[in-house]
């Protein structure tokens, strides 16, 4: 099979249009991986090139040995992604000591893979650990989250509340919580380090004034996810504009009764009483 006819393949480039429509990617921002199953990357071998040079990741994935990632390329715009994949997108392979990739098909013109190469693979290696049906990490510039960044206290405890009550399926969409990293340095080891340890725990990481992180199994659920925070956040940041507190919310009683009808398990750190 062609690479671009391969159903992971047109999965992708599906959920990257659908970021870039909603405006959550100016020009090359937000990136996004996929850890490509072993019958599909069969699928489409006999286009895969086996000759790229092999360049350190930076970090060192050993889970990660030997797999295949989708991933879309640095300085690329998703804006770009469905009219011209093969210039904007690429196809990884990962070497035997996790240290090192290469590209088997993509990135016509040239380039290299995701800046935030090192924060994908250690996410998808954290999670597959902890769950092997997790599969997509997605990077994205969403603008109510970014702008709540700069009014909240950057602690996971507050985030979460405060968009658990703006929706009230946001419990059942993402029950574990979010997860925030204060202002770092893009692009490299310690920040990729710092996520990581929240996708142990969440499967939502917020980047202050910068954007968001979201693990899932599928594209479904993963930009489901992304949709779901940012929609909640839009909520509460045009709730903190017309007036500075709540005239009444969702309570702690009602998260617990939700809860128990939804059958999900809300951590009691994110049910304090203000
Ligand atoms: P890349 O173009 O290298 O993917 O970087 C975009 C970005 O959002 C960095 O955080
Ligand atoms: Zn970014």
């Amino acid at each position: 099979m062609k690479v671009l006819n391969a159903p992971f393949v047109q999965g992708f480039m599906r959920m990257a249009d659908d970021g870039w429509q909603q405006g959550w990617h100016e020009r090359n921002g937000g990136n996004l991986s996929y850890r490509i199953r072993t019958e599909e990357i069969e699928s489409v071998r006999e286009e895969l090139k086996k000759d790229g040079e092999w360049k350190e990741i930076g970090i060192t994935v050993p889970a990660m040995a030997g797999e295949y990632f989708l991933v879309t390329g640095s300085g690329k715009y998703f804006r770009n992604v469905m009219r011209d994949p093969e210039d904007s997108i690429c196809i990884i392979e990962v070497d035997q000591a996790g240290e090192k990739y290469r590209i088997c098909w993509g990135l016509v013109n040239g380039g290299r893979p995701t800046s935030e190469l090192p924060s994908h693979l250690m996410n998808l290696e954290v999670k597959k650990l902890q769950n092997e049906k997790y599969r997509v990490v997605y990077h994205c510039h969403a603008t109510n989250i970014i702008a709540l960044t700069f009014v909240l206290p950057l602690k996971d405890e507050v985030f979460t509340r405060e968009l658990w009550e703006m929706a009230t399926e946001c419990p059942v969409v993402f029950p574990d919580g979010v997860g925030v990293v204060e202002w770092m340095v893009p692009g490299g080891r310690e920040i990729a380090v710092a996520t990581s340890e929240l996708m142990k725990k969440y499967d939502v990481a917020i980047w202050a004034h910068h954007g968001m992180f979201c693990a899932g199994e599928d594209f479904d659920l993963t930009f489901g996810l992304a949709h779901t925070v940012e929609k909640s956040a839009e909520i509460l940041v045009k709730m903190l504009s017309m007036r500075p507190d709540k005239l009444q919310t969702i309570t702690v009683q009602n998260f617990k009764d939700l809860a128990r009808d939804f059958g999900v398990t809300l951590p009691e750190k994110f049910l304090y009483e203000k």
